[in-house]
């Protein structure tokens, strides 16, 4: 049993230690040791009689709905479940350079030109920069109150003494220092500080909170996990650096759906909308290649078609090489060994690439068939029937299965001029005028391409 005396704490799993280590012992993770502040790691028990009685209510009682304010950034504004709640507070993670700093002055430029109050407070940046690239957005005149500042207490002090803004932006939470902890800024101590102190004066004066947080190399937002379960809203800005588009994801909102996506492309006057994100990620050009399908997906509530691009080509190697971009190589793996065992096609020699193309990341598992689609038109030359955009999700036994909002799927599909969908049988179709294939087995998909039997095996051409 843990004794008195242990100060040092894992902030993963929570094991006690007399002494700093490297390394957890019990959950083996890294550099998650870290001194508890106290004498106690366990406290004596509480004694009772000394607490206030809980006022109880029940679920339904009255609340007051809060106006949420909009941005007028109409893609951040959906992702965020319409607009900002006030004392809410949200957290935005993503790669340095990926354009968090940009997105967020374009929201508190447009903002404040629709008469809110906004505050950016950068640790990061002096005034002078920031009013440089406000110049670039073309928001030099937006009434933004701007400050460069790292110390909390500062922070703290003049928006307490001031009219609240609707919106506080924080760039970043890991440059911000409270004087009355002993660590540099961005420690996990310093963190966890400052965002408990900003959160807190956000509730009591009533603005929206919004902190920049910096990922780790896997990345994760960096700092405590903690700090992703006491803001409100957790969102995710990718990309690729290779490509203009830019991606917003919220995987946590505690006022709104989580799979919103928002989708921006970044321009040389800073991100603009993508307000049709499926026509960004289809090439327009030549249909006809083999090797290539177009995947139905849905975002959210918001159907996207991409490109699917598979390559199989012979090895010259022992260990022949499997590459996914922007897919999950295990679910890969799993397509090729039912492609193998129940449709009696062998990759096994084969070198096989696939590519999402346009750089967006593919993560249901819908797009299974169009991605199996892709691969044995690769081997056969064939090309995917014209025009055409496959969906379905692939099971062990190599049978396709069902997936949901086949409508809105292919009403997209339809609205970007396809005429035909593959799609698994006895999918719930209401209403399309595209050509439905129904196929319920993997198989089907295989004899499609190279016209032989299931069990016959293809030899790459
Ligand atoms: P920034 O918002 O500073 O990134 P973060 O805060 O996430 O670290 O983004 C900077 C990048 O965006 C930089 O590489 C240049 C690019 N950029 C443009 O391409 N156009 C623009 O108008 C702006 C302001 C930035
Ligand atoms: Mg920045």
């Amino acid at each position: 049993m843990a004794r008195a005396t242990e100060i040092y704490s894992c902030q993963t799993c929570s094991s006690s230690y007399k002494k700093w280590q490297g390394k957890c012992d019990t959950c083996g993770e890294w550099n998650s040791i870290v001194e508890e502040t106290g004498k106690e790691a366990v406290p004596k028990g509480l004694s009772t009689g000394k607490g206030r009685n809980l006022v109880f209510t029940s679920l339904d009682e009255d609340t007051i709905e809060h106006k949420r304010h909009m941005c007028g950034l109409a893609e951040l504004d959906r992702v965020l479940g319409g607009g900002f709640v006030p004392g809410s507070s949200i957290l935005i993670g993503g790669d340095p350079g990926i354009g968090k700093s940009t997105i967020l002055l374009q929201a508190v430029g447009i903002m404040a030109k629709r008469g809110h109050s906004c505050t950016y407070i950068s640790g990061e940046e002096a005034t002078q920069q920031i009013s440089m690239r406000a110049r670039r957005l073309g928001l030099q005149d937006s009434p933004v109150q701007l400050a460069s500042a790292n110390s909390l207490r500062d922070i703290v002090t003049s928006l307490e003494k001031s009219k609240a803004p609707d919106l506080l932006i924080i760039d970043s939470i890991q440059t911000m220092y409270a004087d009355n902890i002993d660590s540099a800024p961005g420690s996990v101590s310093q963190v966890r500080a400052c965002s408990q102190e900003l959160i807190r004066l956000a509730k009591k004066i009533g603005c929206a909170l919004m902190l920049v947080g910096h990922v780790t190399k896997d990345g994760q937002i960096a700092g405590p996990r903690i700090l992703e379960h006491m803001v409100d809203t957790v969102l995710y800005f990718e990309g690729d650096r290779g490509h203009q588009f830019r991606i917003l994801r919220a995987v946590k909102n505690r006022y709104g759906a989580t799979d919103e996506i928002g989708v921006f492309e970044m321009t040389d006057k800073g991100l603009s909308e993508v307000a049709n994100p499926s026509s960004l990620f289809l090439n327009n050009q030549d249909r006809e290649i083999s090797g290539s399908s177009v995947f139905a997906g849905m975002e959210g509530t918001r159907p996207l078609l991409v490109e699917i691009q598979g390559l199989v080509a012979q090895s010259q190697q022992a260990t022949p090489r499997r590459a996914v971009v922007g897919w999950d190589s295990s679910r890969l793996a799993m397509i090729l060994a039912v492609l193998d065992s129940r449709c009696g096609l062998s990759l096994s020699g084969m070198e096989v690439y696939l590519n999402v193309a346009g750089g967006l990341r593919v993560q249901e598992p819908a797009a299974d068939l169009a991605v199996a689609a892709a691969l044995v038109s690769s081997i056969s030359d064939i090309p995917v029937p014209e025009n055409s955009i496959i969906f379905g999700e692939i099971g062990l036994s190599g049978e396709v299965r069902a997936v949901g909002q086949t409508d809105a799927r292919l009403k997209e599909a339809a609205k970007l001029g396809f005429t035909a969908a593959i799609i698994p049988r006895g999918s719930k179709v209401k209403k399309s005028t595209l050509k439905i294939i129904e196929v319920e087995h993997l198989s089907e998909i295989v004899r499609l391409f190279t016209g032989k039997k299931p069990d016959q095996s293809v030899k790459a051409s």
